[in-house]
C-alpha cells in the first residue's frame, strides 16, 4: 500500500466523495475504489494515448476479471453525440446496471465524457474520476461537470452529476508532454489569480521547478488547486453564484477555442492562459485593476512560455467582432447580459453580471489589431 497519501473531501451532503492524492496510486487502486464501487462490474472508458501508457498498470491495479475498456480517439472531437452512442450502445449490450462502475481514465475529455454517460445510463450509474493530465487532476476531475460538444459550442450538452471519488496518481504525470503540462498550469495558475495571492507568489518561485515535473512541488500544487475547487464547489455546486469564479478568463478563452475549431491548434489551457490576461487587462482599461499586476501576470506567462493572444495564430485573433460574438453565446451570459470574471487584482477576481459590452468589444478591437 502506498504510504503518503492525502486525502480531501468534496463536501456535498449525500454527494460527498474524497480525493485521494499521491505517486504510485494505481497499484492501490483496487482498495482505494473498494468502499465507493461496491461488488459490480467495471468498465474503463479510456483514449488511445493514455491505453498505451498506463492501461496496463490500471488493470494490474484493479486486479478483478472482467473488466470492460472502452478505448476512445485522444482530441476533444470525442466529446460528441456519436460517440456518447456509442459508449452507451456498448454498455447497454453489455448489460451495464446501475450498481455498475465506469472509470474515466484520461483527461478532460475522457472525464466530460465518461460523467455525463454515467449521469444517464439507465438514469444514473456510479463513476470515479482516475484523472491523467494536470489539468484533469487540478480541475475538471472535482466538481461533477459533465458534457459533450455540439456544433452550437462546447459543453452545451451535460449535467452536474458528481463521482464517487477521484484518485489522483501524481506519477502518471511523467508521461505527459510539455505542452499539455503548460495548458494543465493554466489551471493551478488560475486558483491563484482567483483568490489566493500568497499562493501566486509560491508560483512565481517554483513554477519552473512544477513544470520540470519536480514531483514535491507538483503534489503541493495539485493539493493547493483541488482544496480551492473543493471549497468553491461545496458552497456551489450547481454554479448559481461563485463558482462562476472558476471561469475566470474562460469567457475570452471559450471564443478563443471556438475561433481555433475545437482542433489541437490551440489546447484549452493555452487559450486559458491567453484568456486569463485578457481579463486583466479589460479589468486595467475599466480602471479595476493596476498595471502593475498586468505586468507581473504577463511577466510570468512569458517566462514559462506559456501562451498570450499576441502568441496565437491570426487565424484566431483577426476578427474581433467574430470573438465578441463567441463571447455572446457563452453559458453563463442571460438573454440580455454578458456576464464576466473579471479582477481588482491577483487574488481578487469578482463576478460582473453584467459587463458593459460596448467596452468589450472595443478592447477586443484595440487588442486585436495591435
Ligand atoms: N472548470 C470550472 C468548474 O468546474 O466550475
Amino acid at each position: 500500500m502506498t504510504n503518503n497519501i492525502d486525502v480531501l473531501n468534496v463536501d456535498l451532503g449525500a454527494r460527498s466523495y474524497p480525493i485521494h492524492i499521491g505517486a504510485g496510486l494505481l497499484a492501490d487502486v483496487r482498495s482505494l475504489l473498494e468502499p465507493h464501487i461496491g461488488n459490480g462490474r467495471i468498465a474503463i472508458i479510456t483514449d488511445e494515448t493514455v491505453a498505451g501508457f498506463h492501461l496496463q498498470t490500471l488493470l494490474a491495479g484493479l486486479d478483478v476479471d472482467n473488466v470492460e475498456t472502452i478505448v476512445l480517439p485522444e482530441g476533444e472531437s470525442t466529446k460528441s453525440f456519436a460517440v456518447l452512442q456509442d459508449v452507451l450502445d456498448t454498455l447497454l449490450k453489455a448489460n451495464f446496471s446501475r450498481d455498475d462502475t465506469l472509470i474515466a481514465f484520461g483527461g478532460g475529455v475522457i472525464g466530460d465524457l465518461t460523467g455525463f454517460v454515467a449521469a444517464i445510463l439507465k438514469r444514473g450509474c456510479r463513476f470515479v474520476q482516475i484523472p491523467t493530465t494536470l489539468l484533469a487532476q487540478v480541475d475538471s476531475s472535482v466538481g461533477g461537470k459533465t458534457a459533450i460538444n455540439t456544433p452550437a459550442g462546447k459543453n452545451l450538452v451535460g449535467s452536474f452529476y458528481q463521482p464517487k471519488c477521484v484518485l489522483i496518481d501524481t506519477d502518471i504525470l511523467e508521461t505527459l508532454n510539455a505542452r499539455q503540462m503548460r495548458a494543465g498550469y493554466a489551471e493551478v495558475l488560475k486558483y491563484a489569480l482567483i483568490n489566493d495571492r500568497e499562493f501566486f507568489d509560491w508560483l512565481e518561485e517554483n513554477a519552473v521547478a512544477l513544470l520540470n515535473g519536480d514531483a514535491a512541488t507538483l503534489r503541493r500544487a495539485i493539493l493547493t488547486s483541488c482544496a480551492a475547487k473543493a471549497d468553491i464547489v461545496k458552497r456551489d455546486e450547481r454554479e448559481r453564484g461563485e463558482r462562476a469564479l472558476l471561469n475566470l478568463g474562460h469567457s475570452f478563452a471559450h471564443a478563443l477555442e471556438a475561433k481555433a475549431g475545437y482542433d489541437n491548434t490551440l489546447l484549452h489551457g493555452e487559450a486559458v492562459s491567453a484568456g486569463m490576461l485578457m481579463a486583466f487587462e479589460y479589468a486595467q482599461t475599466l480602471g479595476l485593476c493596476s498595471g502593475q499586476d498586468v505586468q507581473r501576470l504577463r511577466a510570468h506567462l512569458r517566462k514559462q512560455n506559456m501562451p498570450t493572444l499576441s502568441d496565437l495564430p491570426a487565424a484566431i485573433t483577426h476578427d474581433p467582432k467574430q470573438l465578441f460574438a463567441f463571447m455572446g453565446q457563452d453559458k453563463k451570459n442571460t438573454k440580455t447580459d454578458m456576464k464576466l470574471i473579471l479582477t481588482r487584482g491577483i487574488g481578487k477576481a469578482f463576478i460582473e453580471p453584467k459587463a458593459d459590452q460596448a467596452s468589450v468589444l472595443n478592447y477586443l478591437i484595440k487588442v486585436c489589431n495591435s
